[in-house]
């Protein structure tokens, strides 16, 4: 069984005067069982200071993207190692945002997620499949085709994350429904346990895209959803949390 994870991605959302929100999410995170994770991706400019606020307790602070490469001259982009080196313990990679936006692609997620696990960081690997690609009847075939393409080899002997994300749900309040998700995850699943043997059925699959207070518990209780990668709604403490204790009350 694979352990539940909540974590926030704030994107290019978060200033100096925001720390407290991580600080709070920290604060409401006391009591929290072994079994699951919570943790915030930051802008890079955060994460030493989210680290250093989080030092001690059981909020973890992850990176949004990282070169492949551990050094060399990229101008404006942050490796594996320095996100390690600056306090994160997880690093996004492959989100659909950096595909859109940067042309990433599968291979680029793969080889990223693999200088992550050199680093000691725990990849969250995205994928999700565009609404024209649903339209079209081939979301899964989109999906486990990123996943083949985006999970490194090493993902059958070291920790990583796989979160499912459709693009079209993304920021736009529309989320699939729960035999939707069912469908993807399960095909996730499948790729991911035919591949890796008993290693596969245990990374945790998240799902992403306007998961909210209100919708938390019901995507949460689909079978394979191990927990939420959450954008907007990890921006406010309280809804973070929120879903958080929608994922906790479904542990015991
Ligand atoms: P929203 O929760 O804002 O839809 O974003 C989801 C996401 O892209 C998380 O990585």
């Amino acid at each position: 069984m694979a352990r539940t994870v909540i974590a926030g991605n704030w994107k290019m959302h978060g200033l100096k005067a925001d720390l407290a929100v991580i600080q709070a999410v920290a604060d409401g995170l006391a009591d929290k069982p072994d079994n699951i994770e919570a943790l915030l991706c930051l802008p890079a400019t955060l994460v030493a200071s989210g680290a250093a606020l989080a030092a001690g307790t059981d909020l973890e602070i992850g990176g949004q993207s990282c070169h492949q490469a551990g050094r060399g001259a990229h101008t404006g982009d942050i490796s594996a190692e320095m996100l390690a080196d600056a306090g994160a313990s997880h690093v996004i990679v492959g989100h659909s945002e950096r595909r859109a936006d940067h042309g990433e692609s599968d291979g680029q997620a793969a080889a990223q997620a693999e200088a992550a696990i050199a680093a000691g960081l725990t990849p969250i690997i995205c994928v999700g499949e565009t609404l024209a690609e649903r339209e079209s009847g081939k979301a899964l075939e989109v999906v486990t085709k990123q996943v083949l393409g985006s999970v490194p080899e090493a993902a059958g002997t070291t920790s990583v994350i796989v979160a499912y994300e459709p693009v079209w749900a993304i920021g736009t309040g529309h989320t699939p429904t729960p035999e939707q998700i069912e469908e993807v995850h399960a095909a996730i699943r499948a790729t991911l346990s035919q591949r890796f043997g008993d290693a596969g059925a245990k990374i945790p699959l998240l799902y992403g895209g306007s998961m909210k207070p209100g919708n938390a518990a019901e995507i949460l209780a689909v079978q394979d959803v191990n927990g939420g990668l959450i954008g907007g709604a990890s921006l406010k403490a309280e809804d973070f949390l929120a879903i958080y204790a929608a994922a906790v009350s479904q542990l015991s």
